[in-house]
């Protein structure tokens, strides 16, 4: 894989690249994305192939500007349309009818597809050039902590990928708040970079996934499944442990401790604070990075402190109990 340097030259030859059915890892403002065209079934049949990803688990298909939208989407619901207006381009992906011309593979078979026009300039140029809506799901193996950087991605693959764009640091650093509809009424499938409460001002009380049963069944009907429903996601290698409120733990050198806001703790083997400040929006950015550092000293064990579960608390909050998975607590 190229690391490449994100120059208009580079973005050229990255969107060459993708038009001929390469991948591309790219920065967006939430994680970097990994990326092929998503009209075309052989980019997106290596997109699943790379990441070992389920053809079960559907992708975000990425659009560079509002005229591309119908080239991915059949309708829109007037709920749409305002939360278009109000956060795109931004982390808020949305789940609306597809059009014939994306690909079955791109949605999992479903009739609908997701769809975001993200707001790093980068991507947006990349997606641009290549004039191809791009589907992309985070550039990290099936299961595995999201990249917020380019040296993230390099360590996870190798001659499947053509090549990383290199942009820096994520800024949000948690995957897009991602929303559907059922019966009329909004569902926060995946809460994400984009805060509920924003979303709520604008369409509402969202109804949340674990109300949305028939949704659920609806797909486990058709044998398919989506990371919202999986168990296990967005894993470190080691085991974590999240500590509910009021749950200390004894400090070892062989364990790993993931602190919310207090950078001095003595004890643990590896230590990574997300927010001195206690900022929830710091604490996201950084959470994935500081993941990644303390699987680094595989530790015996990485226990993660609860965040307060409001603004981007709820996504952070959603990755560490994923994170967690099925161990016991
Ligand atoms: O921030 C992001 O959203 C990043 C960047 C790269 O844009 N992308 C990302 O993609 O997180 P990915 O593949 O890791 O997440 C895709 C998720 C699926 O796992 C599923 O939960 C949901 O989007 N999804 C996709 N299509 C869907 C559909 N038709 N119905 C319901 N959920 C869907
Ligand atoms: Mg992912």
């Amino acid at each position: 894989m190229l690391h490449l340097e994100a120059t208009n030259e580079n973005i050229a030859l990255a969107a060459q690249a993708l038009q001929k059915g390469e991948l591309i890892a790219f920065p967006t403002e939430t994680v970097y994305g990994l990326g092929g065209n998503a009209l075309d079934a052989h980019a997106l049949a290596a997109i699943f192939a790379a990441k070992k990803r389920p053809y079960f688990d559907p992708l975000i298909v990425h659009i560079g500007a509002l005229s591309q939208l119908s080239r991915v989407v059949s309708s829109l619901n007037p709920q749409a349309e305002r939360l278009i207006e109000k956060f795109w381009p931004g982390p808020l992906t949305l789940v609306l009818p597809k059009c014939d011309a994306v690909p079955s593979l791109a949605s999992s078979g479903l009739p609908t597809v997701a769809v975001r026009m993200p707001s790093h300039p980068i991507a947006l140029a990349l997606i641009n050039a290549a004039a191809t809506p791009i589907a992309a799901p985070s550039a990290n193996p099936f299961g595995r902590l999201s990249p917020t950087q380019a040296s993230h991605v390099l360590k996870n693959f190798n001659r499947d990928v053509y090549a990383v764009l290199d942009g820096g640091p994520s800024d949000i650093g948690v995957e897009s708040t991602i929303i559907g509809w059922q019966d009329n009424h909004a569902v926060l499938l995946r809460p994400g970079g984009l805060a509920k409460e924003e979303i709520e001002e604008l369409v509402g009380p969202l109804l949340s996934n674990s109300h949305t049963k028939s949704v659920t069944h609806e797909i486990s009907s058709t044998g398919m499944s989506s990371p919202g429903q999986l168990n296990q996601h967005y894993s470190p290698r080691s085991p974590l442990t999240l500590l509910t409120s009021g749950h200390t733990v004894t400090p070892s050198q062989e364990d790993a401790y993931l602190s919310f806001s207090n950078p001095h703790l003595k004890g643990f083997g590896a230590l990574q604070c997300l927010s001195p400040s206690a900022d929830l929006r710091e604490a996201a950015a950084r959470l994935f990075d500081c993941l990644h550092r303390l699987d680094a000293f595989q530790p015996r064990m990485i226990f993660a402190e609860a965040v307060p579960e409001e603004g981007l608390g709820l996504a952070i909050m959603d990755r560490l109990r994923r994170a967690q998975g099925n161990q016991a607590t």
